[in-house]
């Protein structure tokens, strides 16, 4: 797929299909208003008839009208004129479904834009592109049926975007590009069943990334390697299972600068069956999604070297399955982290938080200007904030705030959750330095708590992706969350 901006007016275009936003009012988007003018006024009196009246991501594909250099027009319903970010993107959506049903190749873009104060040029294309590309996502399923064929779909021009911001808009695009393109990959690993994607295949993957971009190194430690790094926590959780546990280390080397590096931390349990402390059945299909985290890194580590970013970045994924056996870690059981601090592990389904105390441990070795994981760490966040809402907790409000605004920015929502002194004391153990869980009450921020008693000193944050990263339900899959959030944020880190 190409993508590229017009600036000037699509009514003009040579293209096989114009997109054009309707009003439930009736009214036209911006861009409709010139392309009804060049038509004489045929596009408003075909909505006269009433056959098509607006509503938010209804389509309808008509032939052209005299005048139009176009061979198709498009309707998308935009709802209400005031349109928000979030509708934008829907109607966006919408139309590049119905596109991708049609033969269609060329199609320029004329919806009516959010409000230039929430979106300006750079970032309406960078988010078209986005938006674009996860609509044409389609899972890489295994299903031993005929394929549909590829949409037909080749070039897609936004319009709108005004002569004197061209430079400023070809640039969202290329970053839209990147970021999507960085997401496609996370949702391709996230989709992937457990018995395919593997720690072993997360290593791989990796590994073919640093085969494909001169400046990423990737090492990926076996189980001895992990153990020469003390990180018993990891271990702990890895017992149970036959598959052999992976420690990647992926690192992306900016051409000039030469500042401490931001490290993503991704919490990469490619199956959770919650170990001995077993988790119920229904649903635990699902738990092939609780490497999203490793998923995400992997797929930043594609976007960071996409762009060729002037900030050094690395990527840590501590991966392995959490597997119920003989040889598997029991409630009980202590263990001492990398960091030298003892655990007693009371439930075996707070495994993330064990592999991540490790890993955040390594990250020291960095001297990072910040270090973020991101991890399907808990039902609890689920409960807290839903599905629209990545869960964040940090011991830098500063770091926070960033990471926030880059989820407005990019659309990609995140909310943070406070972290202070009182939850960290809940888990006090009467055997160990700590216990690995707290009772059920904010059960999102414990688990956050215990990962803050390894990040002392950090300039640190915690993602907890649970609730975004995917869906359940009849369209079952990876959403590709927080790709365009950390893409947002390591960009504005990369300029400062
Ligand atoms: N991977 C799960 C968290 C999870 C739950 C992610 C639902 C996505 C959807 C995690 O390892 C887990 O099992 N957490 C426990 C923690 C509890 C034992 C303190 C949980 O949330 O129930
Ligand atoms: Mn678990
Ligand atoms: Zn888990």
């Amino acid at each position: 797929m190409k993508f590229d901006i017009l600036t000037s007016s699509p009514a003009q275009t040579t293209i096989d299909c114009l997109v054009v936003g309707v009003h439930d009012s009736g009214a036209l988007s911006p861009l409709g208003v010139a392309v009804d003018r060049k038509s004489g006024g045929a596009l408003m009196r075909f909505l006269a008839h009433g056959d098509f009246v607006g509503r938010l991501g209804e389509t309808l594909l008509l032939p052209a009208f005299r005048g139009l250099k176009c061979s198709r027009v498009l309707l998308v319903g935009q709802g209400k004129l005031e349109v928000s970010r979030r509708h934008w993107r829907k109607a966006l959506t919408s139309a590049v479904a119905a596109l991708a049903k049609t033969r269609v190749r060329s199609a320029a873009i004329a919806l009516t834009r959010p409000a230039t104060r929430d979106l300006d040029d750079y970032l309406y294309t960078r988010s078209a592109v986005e938006a674009v590309s996860a609509a044409l996502y389609r899972v890489n399923d295994l299903k031993s049926g005929k394929k549909a064929p590829p949409p037909a779909l080749e070039v897609i021009k936004f319009a709108g975007v005004r002569p004197s911001s061209a430079a400023a808009a070809r640039r969202g695009v290329v970053h839209g590009l990147a970021s999507a393109n960085g997401a496609k990959l996370m949702r391709d690993l996230a989709n992937l069943p457990g018995n395919v994607c593997t720690p072993t295949y997360l290593g791989e993957q990796a590994l073919a990334l640093a085969a494909r971009h001169d400046r990423i190194k990737v090492r990926v430690l076996d189980e001895a390697e992990i153990r020469a790094e003390k990180m018993g926590c990891f271990l702990a959780v890895t017992r149970g299972s036959d598959e052999p546990p992976k420690f990647i280390v992926i690192e992306y080397k900016a051409p000039r600068a030469a500042r401490a590096p931001v490290v993503l931390v991704g919490k990469g349990i490619t199956f959770d069956t919650g170990g001995i402390s077993l988790k119920d059945p229904g649903a635990m299909d699902e738990m092939k999604f609780d490497m999203s985290g490793a998923a995400t890194v992997i797929g930043m580590m594609s976007v960071v070297a996409e762009l060729g970013l002037n900030l050094n970045v690395v990527g840590l994924v501590p991966t392995c399955e959490n597997m119920p056996s003989g040889r598997a870690i029991k409630p009980g059981d202590i263990v001492t982290s990398a960091a030298g601090l003892t655990v007693e592990i009371l439930n075996t389904d707070a495994e993330g938080r064990l592999i991540l105390c490790d890993a955040l441990h390594y990250s020291r070795r960095y001297k990072p200007q910040a270090v973020i994981d991101i991890a399907t760490l808990t039902g609890a966040c689920v409960i807290a904030l839903g599905h629209h809402h990545t869960g964040v907790m940090t011991n830098d409000d500063k770091l926070a705030a960033e990471l926030v605004e880059s989820g407005l920015r990019a659309d990609d929502r995140a909310w943070q959750m406070p972290l202070t002194d009182e939850y960290g004391e809940q888990l006090r153990s009467n055997f160990a330095d700590m216990a690995n869980v707290a009772g059920r009450d904010g059960g999102a921020i414990t688990a956050a708590a215990f990962l803050g008693k390894f990040t002392e000193g950090l300039r640190w944050a915690h993602m907890d992706i649970a609730g975004s990263t995917y869906v359940g339900g009849a369209a079952k899959g990876s959403t590709g969350r927080p790709v365009a959030l950390l893409s947002d944020f390591l960009l504005r880190r990369a300029s400062r």
